[in-house]
């Protein structure tokens, strides 16, 4: 599906613009996951990759004002340019060199270099793809995590049918201890956060999803 027939994705980021959003409501715990998974003191550096990032929204802001920001490299992958831009322009206000990737975030090779990373954010993309592409990027996630790292997703509620379960369940067959769910009362979002404990698997070439509009 070429951009032009996408859902207008850059306007769907302007909830974020209302703090007592949904939206922001779903910002906030996904920012309260990242929050807990980065290093008090990191040896290392710690490398993010962001597939589907949308404006960036969630790791630049948590990164705003984490004391080791300079340690964390960043990835980010996203096809809309106008999203692009905005990434683009957030880091620079918040004076961060962060790797911006324009492209196909299903590709598999656009990760290469940044993978295995330490945190893999797929927010955003588990309501938007068929079921059978949601349980074949958790399967390719093993590729993208490093053993210990963790990767934090959403799946949106009261899709009919609700493979909620299923996600879960794979993860877990994927090599993936769930480390927090979060369904809160009245929300229409579901985010989950997991670690992998599995052996380290190679990225091979491959195309994880499409998104159906
Ligand atoms: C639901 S939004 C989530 C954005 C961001 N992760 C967030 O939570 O704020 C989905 C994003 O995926 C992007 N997108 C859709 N198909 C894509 C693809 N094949 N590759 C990369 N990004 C894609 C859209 O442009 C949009 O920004």
């Amino acid at each position: 599906m070429s951009i032009a027939e996408q859902r207008d994705w850059y306007a769907w980021h302007h909830e974020y613009g209302d703090p007592e959003s949904e939206l922001s409501n779903r910002l906030a715990v996904v920012q309260a996951e990242i929050r807990r998974v980065l290093p008090e003191h990191p040896a290392e550096a710690f490398q993010v990759v962001s597939i589907c990032a949308g404006q960036g929204h969630d790791i630049i802001g948590v990164l705003a004002d984490y004391p080791h920001a300079d340690r964390v490299k960043v990835r980010l992958v996203e096809l809309n340019p106008d999203n692009v831009a905005q990434i683009r322009a957030r880091a620079e206000a918040a004076n961060r060199e962060l790797e911006v990737i324009e492209g196909d975030a299903a590709d598999t090779a656009l990760y290469a270099g940044a993978v295995p990373a330490d945190l893999v954010l797929a927010v955003g993309i588990f309501g938007n793809v068929s079921d059978a592409d949601v349980l074949r990027t958790i399967d390719g996630l093993a590729a993208f995590t490093k053993p210990g790292g963790s990767v934090i997703w959403s799946r949106g509620r009261g899709i009919v049918p609700d493979i909620t379960p299923q996600i879960r369940s794979r993860f877990a067959a994927a090599g993936f201890v769930e480390t927090a769910f979060h369904a809160p009362d009245g929300a229409r979002f579901q985010i989950g956060a997991n670690r992998y404990e599995g052996q380290a698997v190679r990225l091979s070439q491959g195309h994880l999803f499409s998104f159906r509009r």
